[in-house]
């Protein structure tokens, strides 16, 4: 039986045509978490299973983990996430890190999913979090950056909407159920709008067998922020959560995000470790209505390690829906397709040193340089391969310039060529012509 070229189900390959768009993608990313002054950090892709038993959430742990039992015997998993590995190494370092912390991170995850649009069994997700803050300023923050990402690659506030609630809303609505129903509630709230309404209806009656139940799951639904409010004066909501939601809607709304931000206690996130604000960014582009990223806060995870509680919040956006929404907007930069760099071709075998030599030149003054490792006097054959390869230019030494230190240059679009001398090529190639 021969092997099989295609990649395991629901995880990619990428060459290095498509790795260019990636590239841009997290560079985009990287430079805004930078300019708020998050560090780059990294984990393991294994970790011990128990890390994400009881600190994730159900459905990642008794359905989609990836796990196994290593040579030592130790049984371990593919990380699904990275949440339980940032609360392991920041509780680690807890004494030495100087508050707020502020970190972020681009790696690769593994879900076994159902793989569709949107969704993958391996994909890349930027975490960003910031720890030791319960303040709504770190929350806002947070949020703002998510946004601030979208709008780095040009996106418009009318191209997204950022969704927003606080878990604590749903536990002092309901706070006659127990906490094992406040569980399975939220869950089936988290999945109101992937199942029939029928299906909703018979499930909301295994939370509660109770016909008045279902009136007053729609009113929780239908609540705006002012019933918010009325009713946390009524002390029938937890008057914290709605003081602090109040605050970071009307900063967010400050920073320039009135018209993409809306309250919506539907918004519940699949995590048990979420404490406080959560939120889902979500594509307003028709045909792509979903959940492009979340987050929100978890100011318990940390005390799970054995050691102080720490306030933290952060988001995870995944690269999948990122470039979904990307494509849809007709916001991938144009450089991520054009052509780039130069083609240096190769006349004969003895001009391979001066070749190299001048290789050398051009990579020093900053240029992309891939040379031809096969001498062809047939230099039309030498222009299609850096054609093919989607160069820009293609340099040619022959005997005459090597005398005069000059290099041809041809533009490949144009086709126009110039003459340079070795002491001008680097400038006029970096310039384009
Ligand atoms: P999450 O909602 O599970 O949150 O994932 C965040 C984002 O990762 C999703 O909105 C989606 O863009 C992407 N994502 C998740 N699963 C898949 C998948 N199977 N295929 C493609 N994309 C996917 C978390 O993971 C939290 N740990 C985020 C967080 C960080 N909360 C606080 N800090």
């Amino acid at each position: 039986m021969s092997i099989s070229l295609k990649p395991y189900i629901g995880s990619r390959d990428f060459y290095p045509d498509e790795m260019r768009f990636r590239s841009w993608m997290f560079s985009v990313q990287r430079k805004i978490c930078s300019s708020y002054g998050y560090g780059e950090y990294s984990t393991p892709i294994l970790e011990p299973l128990e890390l994400y038993a009881a600190k994730s959430s159900e459905e990642i742990v008794s359905d989609q983990l990836y796990r196994f039992t290593d040579r030592g015997d130790r049984e371990v998993a593919i990380r699904p996430e990275l949440t339980p590995s940032l609360a392991r190494i920041v509780s680690a370092r807890a004494k030495e890190l100087p508050v707020p912390i502020r970190m972020f991170n681009i790696g690769n995850f593994m879900r076994y999913e159902r793989p569709g649009r949107g969704r993958l069994r391996e994909f890349y997700q930027l975490n960003v979090d910031l720890i030791g803050s319960a303040s709504a300023s770190a929350d806002v923050e947070i949020v703002s950056m998510g946004a601030e990402i979208l709008k780095g690659y040009g996106a418009k506030n009318q191209d997204f909407l950022i969704r927003i609630s606080d878990r604590r809303l749903m536990s002092s609505y309901f706070s006659d159920l127990s906490s094992d129903s406040l569980r399975k509630l939220g869950r089936l709230l988290d999945k109101k709008e992937k199942i029939s309404p029928e299906d909703f209806q018979k499930e909301l009656l295994q939370v509660k067998d109770d016909k008045t139940f279902s009136e007053k799951v729609d009113s929780f639904l239908s609540l705006d922020l002012e019933g918010a409010f009325n009713l946390s004066e009524q002390e029938k909501l937890d008057s914290d959560a709605v003081m602090h939601l109040r605050q970071v809607i009307s900063d967010l709304e400050k920073l320039g995000f009135a018209d993409c931000l809306k309250f919506d206690p539907a918004i519940m996130r699949g995590f048990d470790y979420y404490t406080g604000l959560i939120f889902e960014i979500y594509d307003t582009h028709p045909e792509n209505r979903r959940a492009l990223f979340g987050g929100g806060r978890y100011d318990k995870l940390m005390g799970l390690f054995g050691k102080h509680d720490l306030p933290a919040v952060g988001f995870g956006m995944g690269d999948v829906t990122l470039e979904n929404f990307l494509k849809i907007h007709e916001l991938i930069h144009e450089d991520t397709q054009n052509s780039a760099g130069i083609y240096l071709t190769l006349f004969s075998k003895e001009m391979m040193d001066h070749n190299m030599k001048i290789a050398a030149l051009l990579r020093a003054g900053g240029l992309e340089v891939e040379t031809s490792l096969e001498p062809t006097k047939k230099l039309g054959r030498q222009f299609e391969i850096a054609e093919k390869k989607n160069r820009k230019f293609a340099v040619v030494i022959g005997e005459d310039e090597i005398l005069n230190k000059m290099i041809r240059i041809k533009n490949l679009q144009t086709g126009e060529q110039k003459d340079v001398s070795e002491d001008d090529m680097v400038s006029v190639l970096r310039e384009g012509f």
